[in-house]
């Protein structure tokens, strides 16, 4: 058996903010459970929800040094869904009402201390890794700890590791002699070769330098960030890794996000039934947020974090236009506040056409998927973006930028062929996607058989885990012999 420890800042059913989380909490579960034991290693937040705090059970704890102080780590662990979670609980550093802060000074210190304690756990609990497997910068410095002080210790001699780039927008930078302070590293880490980059510490540029290898959740997004535009900086590196940096492209657990057992919906539905029934839903939200209820209203969904990477200055920019088209626009999510005021805005001006929901609510958004006829993500980029696999299973049309995961997992429509799951749009250009859109309206009102054509190979399309778990084994296998 061999055996893979997760770590992340995020994992869905504990605690979640994005796509990550939704990964971590995944994934392990589709991994082959004859071949492979795989835990999942988190902080404990102290913002977590009671029921799952209420899940954790003490393992051990010990002191550390790190920061030029003697810190507690508490380890608990939890089984939820036949997955083994373990934790590492430090009230001073995740004892706040958020995930993250916005000091980044301070994000470094956090996760830093993370990583080093999630290594110095190890020898207490009765699971060895073969390999950890980390994920964006918040674990990067667990491949660079583990070259550098427990290297020499025999228990951890042999543990590989990957890490997974799920944004690399986000990278864990601060100047060099504060990073060294907090983390311990020597001066030999802190040179261009290494964690130092344009001169400051880069954590997530640790974990690439030294993980045994390095996958991104898309094919296309592997290859955009070789490149300057999507490489944030570390292009270069990225293609002097390219030998050991692949993309592995994410699915959906497909019981949790199934039309046919949902139980956030109003009315069920599947491949077969969905002309007649998932009308249903969309009825029953129009009611709920206070839209003109009618059937044959183009219903456009966008559940999203509302960042400047999904594309939102696009939508901003024509607003008022497309306001003008026979359309409903559901908005759910949170972020930016001049997006967040933005969608309040056309809210209140085209209030039985517009709904803007300001918030973040799993019943919501199961509803959105399942009511809406078509599903807005038009993002500058995108690591690989799983609104959209969540779209494609309830039949719900994606419109998208070519560019990442969009592109690889949404088929552009082809009225000549009769192929295609979505449409789509290349340049970033407001305009593009407007024109995008309005295609889809032109066929929604149109020529309604292809629209349903469009819907019965949308929910044909297969995103569950099944092919990318197993890629993932095949590079543990790979990785540990
Ligand atoms: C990040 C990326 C998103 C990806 C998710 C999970 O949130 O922005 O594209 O799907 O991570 O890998």
């Amino acid at each position: 058996m061999k055996k893979i420890l997760f770590v992340a800042s995020e994992g869905v059913p504990f605690i979640k903010t994005g796509g990550l989380a939704d990964v971590v909490g995944s994934l392990p579960k589709y991994i082959d459970k004859q071949y492979f034991d795989v835990r999942v290693f988190l902080p404990k937040y102290a913002c977590m929800k009671q029921e799952m705090k209420d899940k954790l059970t003490y393992v051990n704890h010990f002191y550390m040094d790190y920061s030029w102080q003697n810190m507690y780590v508490g380890i608990m662990e939890a089984v939820v869904d036949g997955i083994h979670y373990y934790f590492i609980d430090n009230e001073s550093y995740f004892g706040g009402p958020k995930v993250y802060n916005d000091d980044p000074r301070y994000e470094i210190e956090r996760y830093g201390y993370f990583c080093k304690a999630v290594l110095s756990a190890l020898p207490l609990l009765d699971f060895r890794p073969d390999l950890i497997h980390c994920h964006d910068w918040q674990t990067g410095l667990i491949p660079v700890y583990l070259k550098e002080r427990f290297q020499g210790n025999a228990f951890y001699r042999g543990i590989k590791t990957v890490i997974t780039i799920h944004n690399l927008k986000f990278q864990g930078k601060w100047d060099v002699k504060t990073v060294r302070e907090i983390t311990g590293l020597s001066d030999y880490f802190f040179t261009p070769d290494k964690l130092e980059a344009y001169k400051d510490a880069n954590l997530l540029k640790g974990g690439i330098v030294f993980a045994d290898a390095v996958t991104t959740v898309s094919n296309t997004y592997a290859e955009e960030i070789k490149t300057p535009f999507y490489g944030e900086g570390l292009d270069g590196l990225l293609r002097a890794r390219s030998r050991d940096l692949r993309g592995i492209v994410n699915g959906i657990d497909y019981e949790e996000f199934n039309p046919e057992t949902d139980k956030y919906i109003v009315k069920n539905y599947n491949a077969m039934n969905f002309r007649k029934e998932k009308i249903k839903n969309k009825r029953a939200l129009q009611e709920e947020l206070g839209l003109k209820v009618d059937d044959r209203k183009m219903m456009i969904g966008l559940v999203s974090r509302l960042t400047d990477q999904k594309g939102l200055d696009l939508v901003a920019y024509i607003m008022d236009e497309l306001c003008q088209d026979d359309i409903q626009l559901v908005v759910l999510g949170t972020g930016e506040e001049r997006y967040e005021n933005m969608f309040r805005h056309f809210d209140w001006k085209y209030g039985d056409k517009v709904s803007a929901n300001i918030f973040y609510s799993d019943a919501l958004s199961h509803k959105i998927y399942a009511s809406c006829d078509a599903f807005l993500m038009p993002s500058l980029f995108e690591p690989c973006g799983l609104s959209q696999l969540m779209a494609l299973r309830y039949g719900t049309v994606p419109i998208v930028r070519e560019t990442g995961g969009l592109k690889d997992t949404v088929q552009p429509y082809n009225q000549y062929e009769s192929t295609g799951t979505g449409f789509s749009f290349i340049n970033y250009n407001a305009h593009e996607m407007l024109g995008a859109i309005r295609y889809a309206e032109q066929v929604y009102y149109d020529r309604k058989r292809e629209w349903n054509k469009i819907v019965d190979r949308a929910m044909a399309a297969d995103f569950s885990w099944k092919v990318s778990a197993g890629k993932y084994q095949e590079m543990y296998d790979w990785l540990i012999g």
